[in-house]
């Protein structure tokens, strides 16, 4: 396998009131050609701000302060607006959360995937017709003749999020973020959109960036996974590792909100507390005031990204020590 997009210590600042804020807080994340890649974290972690800083698709308050982000080795911070546009569909696409803010109401779902093609090909608009009709049909869309003439409007939550994964894959894009694609849609329909981009990943072999709050999502869809806290990366692993071997307290508590038949019938943990909002943060490791297991040093040093297996990193000092080692070390504190 080899590298297809390097997050390479990316420090994100927002301005506000001639303060400068830290959005994002030296990411580093390698996605590698073909695997798909979950991030996963509350909302208010900062998910949405990295994935929308690699199009540079931030607001102008919002932006990368240190770092690079390396799309096929190169800087995706060097190149002009005009250069990431003509990227945006052919080598990267994105899907969002909530579709009908990405469709426009008053075009037709066919023109919308025509228009696409178009931009990127120099084709007469039968020929794009033709494909965005195969593309109707490939991402499971029904009647895909007829629906061609549908406004967005007309169509259920489910089969207008399906058109916008159509206009994503229309060009074959060899990398696509999916921000929170399913959290709008209910759990029959989450499922089958999920199954949906795996096949695209295998019939394409798309790489694909997963974004969710819900790790539940994460464990048959990804090959790995990053955690984050805050605008912070505190564990990162193969899927197998993350759910296998759960290492920082924030990745413990996001496996146990996960609903699971045994479950069935206790309330639902979720972990106390909230996410800390921007201007709320503070030095320390960015989970202290949320974590049981928290002694003074976590809120005064920050634990840095250590390896604790191949390939499974973990930012907190007890990492290492097993549950009665914590237990130990909270007693002195
Ligand atoms: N345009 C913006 N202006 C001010 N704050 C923002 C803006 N966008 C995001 N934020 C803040 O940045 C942090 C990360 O947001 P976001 O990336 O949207 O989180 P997530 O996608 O993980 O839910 C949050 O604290 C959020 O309030
Ligand atoms: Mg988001």
């Amino acid at each position: 396998m080899s590298e297809i997009l390097s997050i390479h210590h990316v420090t994100v600042h927002l301005e506000q009131n001639r303060r400068k804020l830290t959005v994002l807080s030296d990411i580093s994340i390698t996605v590698q050609k073909g695997e798909i890649f979950g991030i996963v974290g509350e909302s208010g972690c900062g998910k949405s701000v990295l994935s929308n800083s690699i199009l540079d698709l931030q607001p102008k308050k919002m932006r990368v302060s240190s770092g690079d982000i390396l799309f096929e080795g190169q800087s995706m911070l060097k190149k002009s607006k005009h250069q990431l546009q003509k990227m945006r569909g052919k080598e990267i696409s994105m899907i969002f959360q909530n579709p009908m803010s990405s469709l426009n109401p008053s075009l037709t779902v066919g023109y919308q995937i025509v228009e696409i093609i178009r931009a990127h090909q120099n084709i007469s608009k039968k020929e794009a017709k033709g494909i965005a009709i195969d593309v109707m049909k490939k991402v499971g869309l029904p009647r895909a003749e007829q629906l061609f003439y549908d406004y967005p409007h007309q169509l259920s939550g489910g089969m207008q999020q399906r058109v916008m994964i159509a206009i994503a894959i229309a060009c074959q894009p060899k990398f696509l973020i999916a921000d929170e694609p399913t959290t709008a849609l209910d759990v029959t329909i989450q499922a089958q959109i999920l199954h949906l981009l795996k096949e695209i990943r295998r019939e394409q072999n798309t790489t694909i960036l997963l974004i969710s709050h819900d790790l539940g999502v994460m464990g048959d869809m990804c090959d790995r996974i990053a955690v984050m806290y805050a605008g912070e990366i505190v564990e990162i692993g193969t899927t197998a590792q993350i759910f296998e071997n759960p290492s920082h307290p924030y990745t413990k508590g996001l496996m146990e909100s996960i609903p699971t038949p045994d479950k069935k019938g206790n309330p639902l943990y979720s972990i106390p507390g909230n996410v800390p909002s921007l201007q709320e943060r503070m030095g320390g490791c960015p989970f202290a005031s949320r974590c049981h297991l928290a002694i003074d040093m976590c809120f005064t040093s920050k634990p840095q990204l250590k390896k604790v297996a191949k390939a499974h990193d973990v930012s907190c000092f007890f990492s290492e020590m097993e549950e009665v080692s914590f237990e130990y070390a909270k007693s002195f504190s």
